[in-house]
């Protein structure tokens, strides 16, 4: 068995992980850490976990490193600069650390700097971090020490993007234009548990809006995917744009692209069904079926849809997930599977809960 610690257990991310694990054949959560809670059970805060475990939120204070250190694998289900403090001891250690938070995504340190507005505490553990991205970075997983678990929105776009930065390299043409516009939407649950006057029922209820439209974190982890990951030999301007939308879980991006001539002459959809003909959480959806949110719920599957049209040189790729489960904690259980050397869909292969 896999001895398993989550550190920050009381957020969304955090009991997501501990639905996850606790079905899990193959892991035992031997910690389960929370400074709010600590003390209180696990079903007490939430009842919907009553019968699926006994766990108790603890908070070990200055003990808290040297607990961690007896697990095989941490989970950082915290926000952005905690898991880097503890990041170096543990690997030290040999301990794996998956941090679902930003500290281990983006490889250059003055866009991590400037877009989260801090130091980063260990730059040369950074080096060696993988980006938990299995679709694009499976071969580099199973060494993994680090794994910094994507962004929900960047999830969406670099896997919507694939297909088409593969057949441009393997082509060598540039077969879409530079522009590409991402337009996406989350559900509230996406900014976490914390209470934020923005996110009170009676504000986000019957509302639709942008955010971040001068700019979003997740916009240089969008960069790097396409330009690093996936490692375009064109330039990309990318414009990403995301919304508040008044539903609890869910991720909807649209990505829109211009076809160049060479472009047209690309069946888009055999191309994307090819490239994800042996994904398993990746469902490339038939020709004009649309994807909506619910068809993913609480499943760590995500879906695509591709609108191509000749005429207006318009391409429209459509992308859903789960931001809670795809898009950070079923993402994170499916890099555990890797890094472990377990079945990638170990404990995550259930079906989408409709209604
Ligand atoms: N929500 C999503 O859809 C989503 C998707 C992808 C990635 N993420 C990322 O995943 C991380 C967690 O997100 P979330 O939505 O679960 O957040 P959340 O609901 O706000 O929960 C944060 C958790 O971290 C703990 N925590 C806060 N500060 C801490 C500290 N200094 N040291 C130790 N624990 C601390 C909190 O518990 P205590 O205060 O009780 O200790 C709480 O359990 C974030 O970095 C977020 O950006 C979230």
């Amino acid at each position: 068995m896999i001895s398993a610690a989550i550190v920050g257990g009381t957020g969304y991310t955090g009991i997501e992980l501990i639905r996850l694990l606790s079905a899990h054949p193959q892991v035992s959560i031997d910690l389960l850490t929370s400074r709010s809670e600590a003390g209180l059970r696990a079903d007490d805060i939430f009842p919907s976990l009553r019968g699926i475990t006994d766990l108790t939120f603890s908070d070990l204070g200055d003990d808290t490193l040297s607990a961690l250190q007896k697990c095989d694998v941490v989970f950082f289900a915290t926000p952005h600069g905690v898991a880097m403090q503890q990041a170096e001891a543990l690997t030290q250690s040999g301990v794996r650390v998956i941090d679902l938070a930003a500290d281990f995504r983006l490889q250059s340190l003055p866009d991590f700097e400037q877009w989260y507005q801090q130091k980063h505490a260990c730059p040369e553990l950074l080096k060696t971090a993988v980006y938990g991205l299995p679709e694009v970075t499976r071969d580099k997983l199973s060494e993994a020490l680090v794994v910094g678990n994507p962004g929900c929105y960047p999830t969406t776009a670099i896997l919507g993007l694939k297909p088409i930065i593969d057949a441009q390299n393997e082509q060598n043409t540039r077969l879409v234009d530079a522009r590409i516009v991402i337009d996406a939407k989350s559900g509230v649950s996406g900014a976490g548990r914390q209470a934020k006057l923005a996110l009170n029922y009676a504000e986000t209820t019957d509302n639709f809006k942008a955010y971040s439209v001068e700019g979003h974190r997740h916009l240089p982890e969008i960069e790097q995917g396409v330009a690093q990951l996936l490692d375009s030999r064109f330039t990309h301007r990318i414009r990403f744009l995301p919304h508040l939308v008044p539903m609890i879980r869910g991720m909807f991006s649209s990505i829109h692209l211009e076809l160049t001539d060479e472009g047209k002459s690309v069946d888009w959809q055999q191309q994307f069904e090819t490239s994800y003909a042996s994904e398993i959480f990746v469902d490339v959806l038939p020709k004009e079926i649309y994807p909506d949110t619910r068809s993913v719920r609480a499943s760590n599957r995500l879906r695509i849809a591709i609108h191509q049209d000749n005429e207006r040189s318009e391409l429209t790729v459509l992308v859903v997930q789960d931001n809670l489960v795809k898009g950070a904690s079923g993402q994170a259980v499916q890099n555990m599977n890797v890094m472990f050397g377990l079945d990638e869909s170990l404990g995550l292969n259930f079906a989408p809960i409709v209604p």
